[in-house]
């Protein structure tokens, strides 16, 4: 069904100019729209913005004057087909998430019933507070979807995660809602001339498909010195692996996450989860090792990198002025290596990650490493893969089956990847009794 109506909630954000931008582009796509303001927002941008843009007059007090018989809220409530706040502050996330309803904004959210997008806009620490993380976690769980906030320079001159998503990003996710229902993520939308709406992520209730399972991922890239100082690695930011962890954690598994050197927010935590830290190639593989005989399902992520120095000079590598010649061995394949020991029962979950002939090379991995189900992606593509919010995969499978999933959150990936696992995964076994 297409959105012919749109309400717009604008909170008090140093965003709150964007909001404008996000309006006009809904206009310009055909959509009727009007905005509802809190207080803070009214500070940053004036109503009188918005109704030049809507030509409808803003609902900025919950008690000015009606326009018609009914009060606002509760007309304009039946009237939408969609809600999207952007930008949406910590304040309005927590009053949204726990039911508060002092404001246009949140009184308007507790009267609306249809599809609910946020799209947060705040400082780093904000955004990454437990306190807002446990909120949005709330809002997805009851079907709100978040246009995940990008990574850039924020107004406050800090470097990080929390800018407001790119309006033409926001306007996506809003055309597209309608059509997913509410609470359903993005996957593509109807209009060709705004950006994806892949940053729209989905939080799924716990639930228990693993229970009674171990599942080991492996995760980040590795890093192969070539002298005490210097090293050899990739991009890798964890971010697949920690999406793949989050994954198998909702579904009730006992995690092992093997990860490479990331930044600490890559490495989940949280009942179920051991991380175990490791640096190179060879680290990895001795982890992996150490906790098969207990795994269900392994799911290798990690960027290994496939070359190391044979034997590491001990000091520092100085100039000279030649060139220098380092000759590089093969690192262990790890994948590979459980393969060949994998017991009946093992799933083995591979990551190819190719800048040409994905297809071939992909299904040759398949083969060559005994995995059950590779997952595929072409890293030569720069919006997707490596350090990156989003990928877009293929997931093959041994009997020549295959699921192509569209560019998505990582979570999303996370969430298709165990689905194609819990088809493979034979019935559980009782626990052997106790030894006395
Ligand atoms: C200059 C300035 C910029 C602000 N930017 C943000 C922001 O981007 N995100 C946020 O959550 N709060 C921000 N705040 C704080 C909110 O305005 C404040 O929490 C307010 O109570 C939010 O009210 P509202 O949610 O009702 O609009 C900012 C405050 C100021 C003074």
């Amino acid at each position: 069904m297409p959105v012919n109506k749109v309400v717009l909630g604008v909170t008090g954000s140093i965003a709150a100019y964007k909001a404008a931008e996000v309006c006009s582009l809904l206009r310009k796509a055909g959509v009727e729209v009007r905005v509802a303001m809190t207080a803070c927002g009214a500070r940053f941008v004036t109503p009188l913005t918005f109704e030049t843009l809507t030509q409808h007059p803003v609902y900025a007090d919950v008690f000015g004057q009606p326009k018609s018989y009914e009060m606002d809220h509760i007309a304009w409530a039946k009237w939408a087909d969609v809600f999207a706040v952007a930008p949406a502050t910590a304040n309005i996330l927590a009053k949204m998430a726990h039911g508060l309803a002092d404001d246009p904004v949140s009184t308007f959210y507790l009267s609306f019933d249809g599809p609910t997008i946020v799209a947060p806009a705040m400082n780093t620490r904000m955004l990454e507070h437990p306190a807002t993380e446990a909120n949005l976690n709330l809002l997805r769980s009851r079907g709100v979807a978040v246009v995940a906030p990008a990574e850039g320079l924020l107004a406050c001159g800090d470097v990080g995660r929390g800018k407001l998503a790119d309006p033409a990003a926001i306007v996506a996710a809003v055309l597209g809602a309608q059509s997913q229902g509410a609470g359903q993520p993005v996957a593509s939308p109807p209009a060709a001339s705004v950006a994806s709406a892949a940053t729209v992520t989905t939080l799924r209730p716990p639930d228990k498909s693993l229970a009674g399972r171990t599942v080991l991922i492996t995760s980040g890239p590795t890093h192969e010195y070539l002298d005490p100082v210097r090293f050899l690695t990739n991009p890798s930011s964890g971010r697949m692996g920690a999406a793949l962890t989050m994954e198998a954690q909702r579904r009730g598994a006992k995690v092992h996450l093997v990860s490479g050197p990331v930044s600490p927010q890559m490495l989940p935590t949280g009942e179920g989860v051991t991380v175990h830290r490791v640096t190179t190639a060879e680290q990895m593989l001795r982890a992996v090792r150490d906790l098969a005989p207990t795994v269900d399902v392994f799911v290798f992520a990690a960027a290994v990198s496939d070359f190391r120095v044979a034997t590491p000079p001990t000091h520092k590598i100085k100039r000279t002025g030649n060139s220098l010649t380092l000759p590089l061995i093969e690192n262990p394949d790890i994948a590979q290596a459980i393969g060949c020991i994998k017991e009946r029962g093992q799933i083995t979950v591979g990551f190819a990650a190719e800048t040409e002939d994905l297809e071939r090379n992909a299904l040759a991995k398949l083969e060559r490493k005994r995995l059950d189900l590779i997952v595929a992606n072409n890293v030569s593509n720069p919006r997707i893969g490596f350090d990156r919010d989003v990928n877009e995969v293929t997931i093959y499978r041994r009997d020549g089956s295959r699921r192509h999933i569209s560019e998505r959150p990582k979570s999303d990936v996370a969430f298709e990847v165990f689905e194609a696992v819990l088809g493979l995964l034979g019935p559980l076994q009782p626990a052997s009794p106790a030894t006395a």
